[in-house]
């Protein structure tokens, strides 16, 4: 059942560049509302736990430990269709690949720092938003 949540990350290469103010003005813009929100810090072993499910891919070592690298914001949003709307606001994985206008296309450096993380699904919405928020962080 669609729940109209997603969760986002803003990676450390847009928090570092000093585009956090702008990405969550965009998300807002777009007609995304804020359910909760934090500045935050992954461990190592917190990127392992939240990216588990590419434990077997090649570029896990890489993606963990830039994850892990700086400042993130975490945030879960709510909209009508919003695992889907935010991904097209953000645009495809590779930021050479995402359409002018989106998210990616305007802030991210590579295919690992790209700006910006959204949950493919809201069954991974769900499991997401719960490794970095309890329900009363939430309003
Ligand atoms: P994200 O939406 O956070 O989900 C998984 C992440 O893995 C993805 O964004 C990319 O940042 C990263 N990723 C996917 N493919 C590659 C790759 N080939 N090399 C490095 N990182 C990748």
């Amino acid at each position: 059942m669609a729940t109209n949540r997603t969760f986002t990350m803003i990676k450390p290469d847009a928090t570092g560049a000093g585009h956090t103010g702008k990405i969550i003005d965009r998300i807002i813009a777009n007609g995304f509302s804020i359910k909760a929100m934090k500045w935050t810090k992954l461990s190592l072993a917190d990127a392992q736990a939240f990216y588990g499910v590419h434990a077997e891919r090649p570029f896990f070592g890489e993606l963990t430990e830039y994850m892990s690298s700086g400042p993130i914001v975490a945030a879960i949003l709510e909209k009508e269709n919003a695992v889907s709307d935010f991904r097209e606001l953000i645009g495809a994985t590779n930021p050479a690949d995402a359409k002018p206008g989106t998210i990616r296309a305007d802030f991210a450096e590579s295919i690992a720092a790209n700006a910006v993380h959204g949950s493919d699904s809201d069954e991974n919405a769900a499991i997401e938003g719960s490794f970095h928020f309890s329900e009363r962080e939430w309003a």
